[in-house]
């Protein structure tokens, strides 16, 4: 299995693996809206035997305490249903973050799992007094500082990437 950034080949894919991890247009739509509008964007697969079997975007977030800090939303990410529990997310999850990095972020939150993200570092972004603008219960937003320290005293609200409001 090889992790690589998406190229414009692997967009058709992407939309088919969206929809059958999610079982929904939305996520895929998203995908699709991100890729236009998110600029910079990270977005990579996991390519097997020529198959894309698994995939996960990044954004570029605000946070209401500062609006200068650069900060990330990891969204959407899925697996093809099949080769899941396989460690493909996992795998993608941490090339993202090295990714995440490497642009000069400062910190990723995430809205998911929250069995599946504290095994990477995510932490529930109530230990910063951070919250997300959707009305979710508070294991599932979840924060990871890239930079050590980097969300202390920024309490407060996260924004995704306006494309989210399409969701
Ligand atoms: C969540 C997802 C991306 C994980 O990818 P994966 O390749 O299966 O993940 P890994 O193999 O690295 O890790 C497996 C772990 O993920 C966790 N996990 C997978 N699906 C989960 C789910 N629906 N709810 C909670 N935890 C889940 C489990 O803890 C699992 O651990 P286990 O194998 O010990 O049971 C994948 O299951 C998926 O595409 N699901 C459908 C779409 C989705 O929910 N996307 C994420 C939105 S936050």
């Amino acid at each position: 299995m090889k992790i690589r950034t998406e190229v414009e080949l692997d967009r058709n894919a992407i939309y088919a693996l969206n929809r059958a991890a999610f079982e929904s247009d939305a996520e895929a739509d998203l995908v699709e809206a991100l890729r236009l509008q998110a600029d910079p964007h990270i977005s990579l697969v996991a390519e097997e035997a020529g198959e894309i079997i698994g995939h996960i975007m990044f954004s570029p977030a605000t946070l209401s305490s500062d609006s200068e800090i650069p900060v990330i939303g990891l969204g959407p990410m899925a697996v093809l249903p099949g080769r899941q529990h396989q460690g493909i997310g996992s795998a993608l999850v941490q090339a993202g973050l090295e990714a995440c990095k490497k642009l000069g972020y400062q910190a990723v939150f995430v809205l998911g799992h929250p069995q599946y993200y504290p095994r990477f570092g995510f932490v529930l972004a109530s230990r910063y007094d951070i919250s997300s603008v959707y009305d979710v219960p508070d294991e599932v937003f979840m924060a990871f500082e890239l930079v050590p320290g980097a969300l202390v005293g920024k309490a407060g609200e996260m924004h995704y990437h306006p494309a989210f409001e399409g969701l």
